[in-house]
């Protein structure tokens, strides 16, 4: 089949390469030439696992390149739109790229084509696009108009596309939903996964994921409803996590013991500094306003804002516990993206809890594997120094802050890092590290949903005794001096 996919953001550029991958003839479409020519020669603009070895694989082959949106659609058989959908300052979703595609497309539609949505839109979004092309010239009987959602998460987009649980697509012909059949036929009927070259699955797979065929409309929800559900178990877990403060309990038990229900699942019930991304945030907000349009006030959404919101500002009142005051202080930080494996700080928890500390005069020095050139040109150089290793970001430092859950600060040598910062006081945003090791090594530990330890005492039930500076228990309001 030949494909056409219209923006190679991090939706079009693994969707485009994956395409590549199970076969078809790809030309991968964008405006922006600097963008063009690095792929042109083989540099991903991403860090996603997969993405510099299927570019490798298909440049210049099955993966052609194009800044003509009339090409595009002479030369393929179906148009996917994977342009973005930056939020509005209400908080919907801003659809002009995508209304702006549809109506260049629609002058260059000669023979039967399908346009599908790719990128995350609202309910109604196929409609709208199939007026606008009319409006513009595209005769009604030579286009079909489908939702075919990704459930791409960055970090691991490439197997997410390969191996998914699902493929849903909506359409509401049944010439359409045929040719997106065909589109997807080496993944729903298993070839993809007997090829001796196929990228390996990240986990054992089962058999073929499912494809799910739907109206276009109710494939639009699914998408929304999806990152909806999942923020949900997000903050769910995260308020949950408060409660274990309060009492005493360990979330990671609770977790084990509601997450083993396979009705409920393991799944994004990992508590922390709560959700960021480009996804989540702007998706609820768009979710909700598309709700309101409709006539249904979905009020559950905005509790999970609420709450994700109050996890970055208990992470903040945690450091300021442990370290009494904040001014002038030395903060070793791990972490800038908004999660492990990605370069992506958009909406990062990480960034946000900087910028606070930073306000509050804080010296950070901070280290991530890949998303410290996007950090800095949004936090600049001023408060903060760009370290090469996390080690070097602890050294000398009067607290250690995990903002970011890489894999690489997991297995951090806990001796050495031990020797390495000023104080021995860590701050766990992301549940990486065991409390009672911690507490062998000698650290003063504190974490989600996990009573606090500190050096030789084991578990505490909610206040942080450090080895360092002058500590305020701010429930019993009592200093204390170690
Ligand atoms: C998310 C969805 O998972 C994808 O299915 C979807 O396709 C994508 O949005 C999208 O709409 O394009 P992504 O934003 O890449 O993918 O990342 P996630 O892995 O979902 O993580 C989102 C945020 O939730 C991160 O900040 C992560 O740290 C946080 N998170 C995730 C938790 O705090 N706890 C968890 O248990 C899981």
């Amino acid at each position: 089949m030949r494909i056409s996919v219209i923006g190679s953001g991090y939706v079009g550029l693994v969707t485009g390469i994956c395409f590549a991958e199970l076969g078809h003839d790809v030309l991968l479409f964008d405006n922006d030439p600097a963008k063009q020519r690095a792929l042109q020669q083989g540099v991903s603009p991403i860090h996603e696992k997969y993405v510099p070895e299927l570019l490798a694989r298909h440049r210049g082959a099955r993966l052609t390149f194009s800044s003509s949106l009339a090409e595009s659609v002479d030369k393929s058989d179906a148009i996917f739109i994977a342009v973005g959908t930056p939020p509005t300052v209400n908080g919907e979703a801003d659809l002009s790229y995508v209304e702006s595609v549809a109506r260049e497309l629609a002058a260059s539609i000669k023979d039967y084509k399908i346009v599908v949505g790719k990128s995350t839109v609202p309910v109604y979004t196929s409609e709208w696009v199939r007026r606008i092309m009319q409006l513009n010239g595209a005769p009604a009987g030579l286009f079909d108009v489908a939702s075919n959602p990704e459930f791409l998460r960055e970090g691991t987009a490439v197997t997410d596309f390969l191996y998914p649980d699902r493929i849903v697509i909506g359409t509401d012909t049944p010439a359409c939903e045929e040719r997106l059949r065909r589109i997807y036929q080496p993944l729903a009927d298993g070839t993809y996964y007997e090829r001796g070259d196929a990228v390996p699955p990240p986990k054992a797979i089962s058999g073929p994921p499912p494809l799910i065929s739907t109206t276009a409309k109710s494939a639009e929800l699914i998408k929304y409803a999806s990152n909806a559900f999942l923020a949900m178990k997000i903050s769910f877990i995260n308020a949950v996590a408060t409660l274990c403060e309060s009492v005493g309990a360990d979330v990671e038990q609770v977790r084990e013991g509601i997450g083993s229900d396979s009705r409920i699942g393991r799944q994004f019930l990992n508590p922390g500094l709560g959700y960021g991304g480009s996804c989540f945030p702007k998706d609820l907000s768009a979710y909700r306003a598309v709700a309101r349009e409709c006539g249904y006030d979905f009020r559950l959404l905005e509790e999970v804002m609420r709450i994700n919101n109050e996890q970055r500002e208990r992470f903040l009142r945690k450091v300021r516990h442990a370290l009494w005051t904040l001014k002038g202080k030395r903060l070793g930080v791990l972490g800038l993206a908004f999660k492990g494996g990605t370069d992506d700080v958009r909406e990062s928890p990480a960034i946000a809890v900087i910028r606070s500390l930073i306000d509050e005069g804080c010296r950070i020095q901070a280290y991530d594997p890949a998303a410290t050139a996007n950090a800095r040109e949004i936090l600049g150089d001023a408060s903060i120094q760009y370290m090469n290793s996390a080690l070097e970001a602890a050294t000398g430092a009067d607290a250690l802050l995990v903002l970011t859950d890489w894999d690489e600060f997991r297995s951090i040598d806990l001796g050495r890092l031990h020797d390495v910062l000023h104080y021995p006081i860590v701050i766990d945003g992301r549940n990486l590290y065991d409390p009672t090791t911690m507490a062998d090594w000698g650290f003063s530990y504190t974490s989600v949903g996990r009573a606090d330890v500190s050096r030789g005492v084991g578990v505490q039930k909610s206040s942080v005794s450090t080895p360092g500076p002058a500590q305020r228990n701010s429930d019993a309001d009592v200093v204390k001096v170690p």
